[in-house]
């Protein structure tokens, strides 16, 4: 299959890119990498390092809290990182920005934060990671609201229909993977957001692989909360965003509180702070709020839409190579709906050996459930392979790939 060279990064570009990643140029082992296991955590680019380091170096104290010249640099500097994140996800006010330690932090502060009770509903889909799964679960067996299932229709794809029948007016909240870390496919947000406000629903969507490759934009889709993490978007780890309506972060209660949540306590009671301090409890993570600041910077220059389409072309050329050779893959059947990801399974061979033996190779992938046993357990499915593309991958490396698949192949 030949390549739509308009489709992809140019290759002057794409060698820039690359020069900000020293393990794509150091390798590991004196051998070079190839990198495709960006849905778990993608590689950092020396801007986001420089940018963290800076912080431990030049100004290593707290935001908010000393006046001295330090404290106020980190201050000034976290503000930077919240403004610049806002605009990344089109949010109307840097207030509406809360700084967490991932997505599954975002997920967990709505579900107890919203207050729901015996008598509520929530809607998640058949394919939520655990962090969109178990947290429901739990508020379910603790106060009685009700959870149920979306389930997907044969072609893995959202159930629209299916969906505005489950909606009545017990369900509060509709909480969904917005692309799926299983198989890369992006539900039709927008539809999904006003069928749910038509029924008086909040919609919280799971961003953790949608805003690292693709534009999003939470006010066209008019969402009311969206998480995501860092390091999954060039970003450093344990640092996360948790977007929300500003309304609706100005009713809810933190489910942490403690230091600077605060603008005054006596010994029996405390006045809070208002949203995003509120939810933002105890020291913080400062380098982290500046790592994902200059993270969504990059995004940015390199432009969402490329990136979407560059990984999207290199996901035809797999996709095409592992059917070629017997592969099955896990998703819908068009590639184009599965963006940079492409899951699958050789019959006749584990998917742990496969990885296995591909990183013998220096190719790196990702095998097993992919923390969506939920719905490897209901396809009675134990796991598959998954390759997770991203702006710094290349043809060359698509073709080492399947070169290295076409030999472990001939395993079976
Ligand atoms: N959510 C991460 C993944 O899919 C951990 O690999």
């Amino acid at each position: 299959m030949l390549l739509n060279g308009a489709r992809m990064i140019p290759n002057d570009e794409l060698e820039r890119i690359r020069g900000d990643f020293p393990i794509l140029k150091n390798g590991v082992g004196g051998k070079p990498i190839v990198y495709f296991d960006n849905a778990c955590m993608s590689l950092r680019p020396r801007q986001v390092v420089q940018a963290m380091n800076e912080y431990y170096e030049e100004y290593p104290a707290c935001a908010g809290r000393s006046i001295h010249k330090l404290g106020n640099k980190v201050t000034e500097k976290v503000a930077e990182a919240r403004s610049t994140v806002a605009k990344f996800l089109g949010a109307k006010k840097d207030e509406e920005i809360i700084f967490t330690r991932n997505t599954t932090e975002g997920i967990n502060l709505v579900s107890r934060s919203l207050r729901l009770s015996k008598g509520d509903a929530v809607i998640t889909s058949d394919r939520e990671h655990n962090s969109n799964l178990l947290p429901w679960q739990l508020l379910s067996r603790r106060s009685g609201v009700e959870h149920k299932i979306i389930y997907s229709t044969d072609n893995m794809e959202f159930d629209l229909e299916g969906f505005e029948e489950m909606m009545n007016n017990k369900v509060k909240l509709v909480s969904l993977v917005h692309t799926s870390n299983l198989d890369g496919y992006t539900l039709p947000a927008g539809e999904i957001v006003k069928i749910a406000h038509e029924h008086n629903a909040l919609v919280m969507l799971d961003g953790a692989q949608s805003a690292p490759h693709r534009p999003v934009d939470v006010r066209k889709l008019n969402a009311d909360f969206f998480a995501l993490s860092g390091h999954k978007m060039l970003g450093p780890s344990g640092i996360g965003v948790l977007y929300g309506r500003y309304e609706l972060l100005e009713k809810m209660e933190p489910f942490m509180i403690g230091g600077d949540t605060v603008q005054n306590s006596t010994y029996d009671s405390h006045v809070l702070l208002k949203p995003p301090e509120k939810f933002e409890a105890g020291l913080q993570n400062y380098a982290g709020d500046i790592g994902i600041g200059e993270a969504a910077r990059y995004i940015e220059r390199v432009g969402k839409e490329k990136i979407e389409r560059h990984e999207n072309e290199l996901n035809k050329f797999i996709s095409e190579g592992l059917l070629q050779m017997g592969g099955s893959i896990v998703g819908p059947k068009q590639v184009e709906l599965r963006g940079g990801i492409v899951s699958f399974n050789i019959d006749g061979l584990n998917f742990h050996d496969i990885a296995i033996m591909l990183d013998e190779s220096n190719i790196m992938v990702r095998s097993g459930q992919h923390c969506v046993h939920s719905w490897f357990n209901a396809h009675k499915i134990p796991g598959c392979v998954r390759a997770s593309l991203y702006l710094y991958n290349t043809k060359e490396e698509a073709e080492m790939f399947l070169n290295a698949m076409a030999e472990i192949a001939k395993l079976r």
